[in-house]
């Protein structure tokens, strides 16, 4: 469990109270709007620990879970400082939480590249974090087929850094985005945590390493660990604050549930069934899909529960078929293709959730599908051009 115990009032040796450690490496372009975020936050209180207040490193918190995971966190009591480089999240997102928890010593946004080492190792000696929550990634099964060393260098190498500043700077608890993926096509379902892990895909296969990098570190360690393996993330905040706003050349490698809005949108020209005549309700495929604001709650009750020199693993998911009920949500009536089967795909996907269910005491709420869809689909119609552009906050 995470320790309110531990008490620092002075500032880590070396830890300078200086911007010096944030990485700004084009600050013609973003100092300003970062700027602003800074200086609503006190670096003080960051740097130091303090009783009662648990500070979360949230990696990629600009980015769709991540800011979800961070809105959730701020309402809950606890310290949050987002690291993320914008190359696929919002700054936009960020400005959200920061009108929603200005006072001093609530959030901070670190501009920062966790490719980078020393920069990483900076930030960690001086900020006093409790907590690694690591979302940042690039994660789109398609792209990493055309670009797997950006894969492997983003998300294998960069969890060894981010464990690495860790270790070295006495950072106690992580919690790790992991993914279906890591799976690949198991022989049996329901997937349970302990199905084999085949991963078929350098996404796949890279979050997999990554995992093995954090058990073997976890041996030797009394760092409290627990990695989440997550399905369709789909879903956003139901009081309409954030939603999932992914870059546009994205969209060819694109997710579910982004192709359906996109289709109700007409930015694209209608969805692609590929097979119909599986043993299904409704003979196309079954797959699992977590509604974001459970899954952020999964997070949180992994934080709560996690237990130094412990490793806890558990897939977070429920699962139903996906299309049909963006029709009713949007009320568009999409263009469908039905088209043949595509060799490999499953008839149906899905995981067991016990495991969580039964350790964690989480249980999915927002098992309705449609309802989620509606709660997306509305922050998608009010933001046609997401946060605006992903690098300035939109006032
Ligand atoms: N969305 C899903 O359906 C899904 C499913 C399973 C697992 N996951 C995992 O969840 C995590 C979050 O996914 P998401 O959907 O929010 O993606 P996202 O692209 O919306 O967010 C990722 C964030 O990480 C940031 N980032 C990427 N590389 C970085 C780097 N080198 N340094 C700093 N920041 C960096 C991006 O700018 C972005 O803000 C990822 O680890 C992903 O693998 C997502």
């Amino acid at each position: 469990m995470l320790s309110f115990g531990r008490t620092r009032t002075q500032p880590r040796s070396n830890r300078s109270m200086s911007l010096g450690g944030m990485d700004f490496s084009d600050p013609k372009r973003k100092n300003n709007v970062v700027g602003k975020i800074l200086l609503a936050a006190s670096l003080t209180a960051f740097s130091l620990r303090e009783d009662g207040v648990i500070h979360v490193l949230v990696t990629g918190g600009a980015g769709y879970i991540g800011s979800h995971a961070a809105l959730r966190l701020l309402k809950d009591g606890y310290r949050v400082t987002i690291v993320d480089n914008l190359s696929r999240g919002n700054l936009g997102a960020v400005k959200v939480l920061q009108e929603l928890f200005p006072e001093p010593g609530r959030l901070q946004f670190i501009y920062a590249d966790l490719g980078e080492p020393k920069t990483v190792n900076s930030i960690f000696s001086q900020n006093a974090f409790d907590a690694v929550m690591h979302f940042a990634a690039v994660a789109y099964v398609g792209e990493s087929t055309v670009y797997p060393l950006k894969y492997y260098h983003n998300i294998t190498s960069n969890t060894l850094v981010v464990l690495e500043s860790m270790a070295a700077n006495d950072v106690k608890t992580l919690i790790y985005s992991s993914t279906c993926a890591t799976y690949g096509e198991p022989e049996k379902m329901p997937i349970t945590e302990d199905t084999p892990q085949v991963p078929i895909n350098p996404y796949g296969k890279a979050k997999k390493m990554a995992e093995d990098i954090i058990l073997d570190f976890s041996k030797n360690s009394d760092m409290a660990i627990m990695i989440l393996r997550y399905f369709n993330v789909i879903g956003s905040d139901p009081d309409g604050r954030l939603g999932e706003a992914p870059r546009p050349e994205l969209r060819e490698h694109g997710r579910i549930s982004g192709a359906c809005f996109d289709a109700a949108r007409g930015i694209v020209a209608g969805l692609k069934v590929k097979g119909t005549d599986y043993k299904t309700h409704d003979g196309t495929c079954i797959r699992d899909y977590i509604d974001v604001t459970d899954l952020v709650d999964a997070h949180v009750k992994a934080l709560e529960k996690a237990m130094p020199g412990k490793v806890g693993i558990y897939n977070v998911d429920q699962s139903t078929s996906l299309y049909m009920h963006v029709k009713k949500a949007t009320g568009v009536d999409i263009k469908v293709d039905y088209l043949p089967r595509r060799p490999g795909d499953y008839a149906e996907v899905f995981s067991d959730p016990s495991k969580i269910n039964r350790e964690l005491n989480w249980t999915a709420q927002y098992t309705d599908l449609q309802k989620s869809l509606q709660v997306a689909w509305r922050w998608q119609k009010s933001h046609q051009n997401g946060y605006g552009s992903p690098l300035v906050m939109a006032s």
